[in-house]
């Protein structure tokens, strides 16, 4: 390591107000069960950008690096798990909530939450997948697990142009099952075309008030909570799995248990954050059977730190589309 300092982009609550500065910071002692990474990739997901701009509290510490995710080599370790030289990969597991983030040059990462980039993942595509990649996988291995078959309807996936739609959609077309996705970007057919979905739907505002509705979807993937969730519980064919994973549209929820109770219909929660399971196991799918055959146009924008500001806020408007990777060198 040739360098004294490294940057890094620092979220701080001072008497509860939310400050956002690029720091230089000295290097320190490595502490037991931890090692640095030079960091080479990070990417930028929804929560990130609501930490970047303070629209909500994320991190939990008065100063905190933000950033869920990070990829890069292992240049010093105390840790009898990792090695120098290592490529490595941390994904939620408390980044940037609990312990600093991925928005950093290097980054003291504890053993416990890193996982080794598998044979078939470039470093670059494990931040094409990020949080967004790991949630993806972890709703549909749990649909799965409940007995989502490929025959039981088409899956609908809202929020279908964001990150975690856009992985959800690729992964759900590379496994056979029929695909809708749900947009509010008239203009993104085309690429939601080529990420496979079948069918492609508008959003609107879904308000009805009939308990029970015709059954449409085999299962879904939400991104965006709300009337639109409440419309697909109540859409959802006889034993299909709803995943519900972000709220980017309404956290409120306005529903009955008909659904439930008359169709047996599964509303299933993630949380990649508070994920128990194998990381590295996920990791291992996301690198073979998972892989997106399209990484390459669900990332098209490589940024910088000092651009997360100004991508954060278009994020937040929902004017992405895809992922965002922020190289760091
Ligand atoms: N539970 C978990 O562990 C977990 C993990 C990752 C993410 N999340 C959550 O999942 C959601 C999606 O995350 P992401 O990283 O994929 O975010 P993203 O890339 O910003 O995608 C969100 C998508 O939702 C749609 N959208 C945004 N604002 C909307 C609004 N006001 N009304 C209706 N649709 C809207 C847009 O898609 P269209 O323009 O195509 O409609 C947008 O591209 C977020 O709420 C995030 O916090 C949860």
């Amino acid at each position: 390591m040739n360098k004294s300092y490294y940057k890094s982009l620092n979220v701080s609550y001072i008497k509860g107000k939310h400050k956002l500065e690029i720091l230089e910071n000295n290097f320190r002692e490595i502490r037991k069960n931890e090692v640095l990474v030079k960091v080479k990739y990070s990417s930028l997901n929804y929560k990130d950008a609501l930490s970047i701009t303070g629209k909500t509290r994320i991190t939990r510490k008065e100063t905190l690096i933000p950033g869920l995710d990070l990829s890069g080599m292992i240049v010093k370790t105390n840790s009898k798990k990792f090695k120098k030289g290592e490529k490595v990969l941390a994904s939620g597991a408390g980044l940037g909530e609990l312990i600093n983030g991925g928005f950093t040059e290097y980054s003291y990462v504890p053993e416990d939450v890193l996982v080794r980039i598998p044979k078939n993942l470039s470093q670059i595509d494990t931040m094409r997948l990020g949080t967004a990649g790991f949630t993806a996988a972890i709703a549909i291995e749990k649909m799965i697990l409940n007995k989502q078959d490929k025959g039981s309807g088409p899956i609908l996936i809202t929020g279908a142009t964001g990150g975690v739609g856009s992985i959800s959609l690729s992964i759900l077309s590379k496994l056979g099952y029929e695909t809708i996705a749900l947009t509010r970007k008239k203009s993104s057919i085309k690429y939601l075309k080529s990420l496979g979905a079948n069918q492609i739907l508008q959003f609107e505002k879904k308000i009805d008030n009939k308990i029970l509705g015709p059954k449409i979807f085999g299962g879904a993937i939400d991104n965006i909570g709300g009337e639109v969730l409440d419309w697909i519980i109540k859409s959802t064919k006889d034993n299909g799995n709803i995943v519900s994973i972000g709220m980017a549209c309404d956290p409120n929820l306005k529903t009955t248990v008909f659904p439930l109770i008359m169709r047996g219909v599964n509303i299933l929660g993630i949380s990649s954050t508070n994920y128990k399971g194998n990381r590295q196991k996920i990791w291992d799918i996301l690198s073979n059977k998972y892989k997106p055959k399209n990484l390459n146009i669900i990332n098209k924008e490589s940024i910088g730190l000092n651009d997360i500001p100004k991508y954060s806020k278009n994020l937040l408007l929902g004017k992405n589309t895809g992922r965002i990777i922020i190289k760091m060198y």
